[in-house]
């Protein structure tokens, strides 16, 4: 995105699948921010019953949900996901805890344009189930990742990262809890960051104009 594009909002497309707590705390940053640059134009889910779709309906933004089982396969699913998104015309595609692949054909249309969260200092602990591998490992630091989104799993260059310490007796609840505070400011912040067309994207580098 070019920073002469900034003057006009950036039409953010955000896709959950669970409780959006970090789609709610980019509504609030939207909302208080003036100077922010973007707007969410639509939240879509892979789950009908994603909290965060009854986040972004409080908010008066409008949803859709697309389930991968009502549809033959994994590529229907993926260019109707992408149909229901091009409706709402998104500049940019906002991974808020959507736990579904994404490949090739779906990230042509938003070109260095789609980004996600992760919760852990990638490349560490790539997958699902992040949080609770760290706890496994014993590592003493974990923490949060924005990057953007490429064709392999939690891979794409990276924006930005922040630390959070593993406690004694941390369970993976708690911990996560913990990383999700420090998402809810790094992830509203990045996404500034794209909307204001400051992100600039050199090889495996993220440079912040
Ligand atoms: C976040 O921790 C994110 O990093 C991971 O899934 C979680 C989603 O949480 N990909 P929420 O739905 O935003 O509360």
């Amino acid at each position: 995105m070019s920073e002469a594009a900034a003057a006009v909002p950036t039409r953010l497309a955000v896709l959950v699948s669970g409780s959006g707590s970090n789609l709610q705390a980019l509504i609030d940053r939207i909302a208080e921010d003036p100077e922010f640059g973007g707007e969410i134009v639509v939240v879509g889910s892979d789950r009908a019953d994603a909290f965060g779709l009854e986040r972004a309906e409080k908010a008066g933004i409008p949803t859709f949900s697309c389930a991968v089982g009502d549809f033959e396969d994994r590529g229907a699913w993926e260019r109707a996901l992408v149909e229901q998104l091009l409706e709402h015309r998104p500049d940019a595609i906002v991974l808020a805890g959507f736990m579904k692949l994404v490949t090739g054909e779906f990230l042509q249309h938003w070109p260095d344009a789609v980004v996600n969260t992760h919760p852990s200092l990638l490349p560490a602990f790539r997958g699902a189930h992040a949080v609770r591998e760290a706890l496994e490992y014993g590592v003493k630091v974990t923490g949060s990742t924005v990057h953007f989104v490429d064709e392999k799993v939690d891979h794409g260059p990276v924006i930005a990262q922040r630390a959070v310490e593993i406690l004694d007796h941390d369970d993976e609840d708690a911990l996560h809890e913990r990383i999700k505070q420090v998402e809810h400011e790094l992830f509203p912040e990045c996404i500034r960051l794209l909307c204001q067309g400051r992100l600039h994207i050199e090889g495996r580098h993220v440079r912040i104009r």
